[in-house]
């Protein structure tokens, strides 16, 4: 059985090589520079701060531009076909980026590589590669990059893994105002068509001290907005000794003291239990909001896709939540296509998402992946059926948001600023409570703190309003 958590003495020495990486790339003269793009989900977008912070470390700045960078990290997903086809083709352009300045180091790390036949394609079709490591291989980066600086020959790090956890790694967090906060890295559910479990490993929980303090510094340092991260959030601590139950680590981030707000995701619906409403509704800093993916409406697909529960319990849950929190925000991820789905058995997703009334639906068509059951599932159907009935539940989605957004339109209600929009009418975003999306019109000075707005108009994918003096 391999050791659960890196010893941090491992870390010590990783942060120790990043000393000696400063010194080779001359970071104290010419400030080489460094390039991280980022595919796939915020469990991503967090590996992704990670991977900064242990540039920022070697002494690399940042820029976007692909030409200027010594170093580019592409950080990749594999959930789906379609993000590997971007990276593959966006890697591939950086053959010009390289001829330009042949000293550049392209690596490539994340789930997409962590699958052998992806690695392995790397390896023959792309030269321009110089570093594949996978996910579990974040904590020694500095090494691998150091072998890549000092060997001048291509490294590949992306073996078998059931994962593992590593504290006290840097990060170089993106935004100020909002953050996101990994749990839990892993799944156990095997979905049938799902990749996660096969190329992040099984289910390890960091412990509810690390989880709170990590909480604690983020509430110090500002941030608003703390968002804690796992494939099954639900599931969170049952690997602890003592296991600590996710509705527990939410009340233990909630006594932190501080105007901040709790997010989560994502939840298994399986796992989502009536402690976890009554927690949220109870737990002041706790947002109304609940990302839970329902996949499909039929109870033959959901057992196909070994989901483990059926639409009516699924419904029931959501109702259960709903009583808790009348102001629940709920979401959902639908796959459409699975194979063999029929009419009928789509009709019934439909069916469900009129019932439940979502108030926004990530929708995605069914993408074959290497290694899952499902991939060796029959499947009589096309692409342009599957197409058809993506376009239809995209119709149902989007007229359900709008209604929902418009029904915001006169209430006055409290919000985060986070940004800036970059366009002129309305130059700022924020979130509701229930995170969605308003536009205003503001001073930038309103970056970070809670103001009162007037609701003035919504649609499919936001609202709009203004500041109101409370
Ligand atoms: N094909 C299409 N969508 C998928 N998802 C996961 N695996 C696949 C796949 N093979 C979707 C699920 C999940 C979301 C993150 O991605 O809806 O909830
Ligand atoms: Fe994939 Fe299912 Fe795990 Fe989500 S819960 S990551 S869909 S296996």
């Amino acid at each position: 059985m391999e050791k659960k958590s890196i010893d941090p003495a491992r870390i010590e020495e990783q942060k120790a090589l990043c000393g000696r990486i400063a010194g080779l790339i001359g970071a104290e003269s010419g400030r080489p520079l460094a390039l991280v793009d980022t595919y796939g989900c915020q469990q991503n977008e967090a590996d992704s701060e990670k991977l900064r912070g242990w540039l920022a470390l070697m002494g690399y700045g940042f820029t976007d531009n692909e030409f200027e960078a010594d170093v580019i990290v592409v950080n990749t997903c594999a959930v789906r076909e379609h993000a590997e086809m971007r990276v593959l083709g966006n890697v591939g352009a950086l053959n010009h980026t390289k001829k330009a300045k042949p000293s550049q180091i392209v690596a490539v790390c994340g789930c997409m590589v962590q699958q052998p036949h992806m690695a392995g394609k790397i390896k023959q079709s792309y030269p321009v590669v110089d570093l594949v490591f996978g996910p579990h291989e974040l904590w020694r980066f500095p090494e691998l990059l150091l072998q890549v600086l000092t060997g001048h020959k291509r490294v590949f790090a992306a073996e078998k893994s059931e994962g593992v956890l590593a504290e006290g790694l840097p990060s170089r967090r993106d935004g100020k105002v909002k953050a996101w906060l990994p749990i839990m890295s892993g799944c156990n559910n095997f979905c049938s068509y799902c990749v996660v479990p096969y190329v992040r490993g099984r289910e390890r929980s960091r412990r509810a001290e690390d989880v709170v303090r990590e909480a604690e510094e983020l509430v110090a340092a500002g941030y608003k907005d703390i968002t804690l991260l796992g494939q099954n959030v639900n599931s969170y601590g049952k690997d602890l000794e003592p296991a600590v139950s996710f509705p527990e680590l939410l009340r233990r981030v909630n006594a932190i003291p501080g105007d901040f707000l709790i997010r989560f995701m994502t939840s298994h619906p399986k796992d989502a239990t009536e402690e976890l409403f009554r927690t949220m509704a109870e737990c002041e800093k706790c947002a109304h909001q609940l990302h839970l993916p329902v996949q499909a409406g039929n109870d033959r697909i959901l057992k196909v896709m070994n989901r483990n529960y059926s639409a009516e319990q699924y419904k029931a849950k959501a109702a259960l939540a709903r009583r808790y929190m009348p102001d629940l925000v709920l979401t959902t991820d639908i796959i459409v296509g699975f194979p063999g789905e029929t009419e009928d058995e789509f009709e019934d997703t439909l069916r469900l998402c009129e019932e439940v009334r979502y108030d926004a639906m990530f929708t995605f068509i069914y993408s074959k992946r290497v290694g899952t059951p499902a991939a060796a599932m029959d499947d009589p159907f096309t692409r342009a059926d599957k197409q058809r009935h993506f376009d239809r539940l995209m119709e149902v989605s989007n007229r359900i948001s709008a209604e929902k957004h418009r029904a915001y339109i006169g209430r006055t209600l409290r919000v985060l600023v986070d940004g800036e929009t970059g366009r002129e009418e309305y130059n700022l975003s924020s979130r509701t409570n229930g995170g969605r999306l308003v536009h205003l019109k503001g001073e930038p000075a309103l970056i970070g703190q809670f103001i009162h707005v007037k609701i003035t108009d919504g649609n499919t994918w936001a609202l709009y309003g203004e500041p109101v003096l409370s």
